[in-house]
């Protein structure tokens, strides 16, 4: 029998109320809901500061950075919900992404993120719901040799979008968020069938 799916998952915002966070936690529901081990990381809470390469090239690789790269080296796929920051991903989300790009001993650059698949989310107060930066996130991911997913989804008006027990109120929204989640998972299921 084919060993199980396991998704890393993170959100762009460490703000507390964090929309995408919300997002992020009914996505990871409904991937483990079709089988799924899913890892939530919190990515303020990993010691990976502003990245700068004198910093790296005294001391190499944060501790934070290095426990994420493993997290991501043992999964299969990548689930994130990012705010979209003038058009784009947040800093929060790059900069994890660039210190996990650096190449540790024995690894190329960007290794930990070639051949794995990818479910993209964003949430905002505007119409758009952060579709802008999700199509820079994808590019991102894609240089990086990664397969985003092409189904993707955007929740605009947040403020409103979401009941108190933090599930979305309009369920086609819903059914979107579950789509790219369970999308990702089972891409990756038939493949390690
Ligand atoms: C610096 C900055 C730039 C922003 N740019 C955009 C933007 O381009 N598009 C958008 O829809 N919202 C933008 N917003 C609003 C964010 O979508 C909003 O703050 C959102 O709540 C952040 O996500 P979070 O709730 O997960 O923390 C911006 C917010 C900040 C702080």
């Amino acid at each position: 029998m084919s060993s199980s799916v396991k998704l890393v998952a993170f959100s762009g915002s460490s703000r507390k109320e964090s929309f995408n966070t919300k997002l992020l936690v009914q996505a990871v529901a409904a991937a483990r809901a079709v089988g799924a081990e899913v890892t939530v990381v919190e990515l303020a809470a990993y010691d990976m500061p502003i990245y700068d390469g004198d910093d790296e090239a005294a001391s190499g690789l944060p501790a934070g950075a290095v426990a994420f790269k493993k997290l991501l080296r043992e999964s299969d796929g990548i689930l994130i919900a990012s705010p979209e920051y003038n058009s784009a991903y947040s800093a929060l989300l790059k900069n994890a992404i660039d210190w996990a790009s650096r190449s540790g001993k024995d690894e190329p650059p960007g290794s930990v993120f070639a051949g794995k698949f990818a479910g993209i989310l964003s949430a905002s107060p505007g119409a758009l719901g952060g579709l802008r930066g999700l199509f820079a996130l994808r590019e991102l991911l894609q240089n990086l040799g990664v397969t985003v997913l092409p189904s993707m989804q955007a929740v605009g008006q947040a403020m409103t979008a979401f009941n108190d027990d933090g599930t979305l109120k309009d369920e086609k929204t819903a059914a979107g968020v579950a789509g790219v989640a369970g999308g990702l998972v089972s891409t990756l299921q038939k493949i390690k069938a």
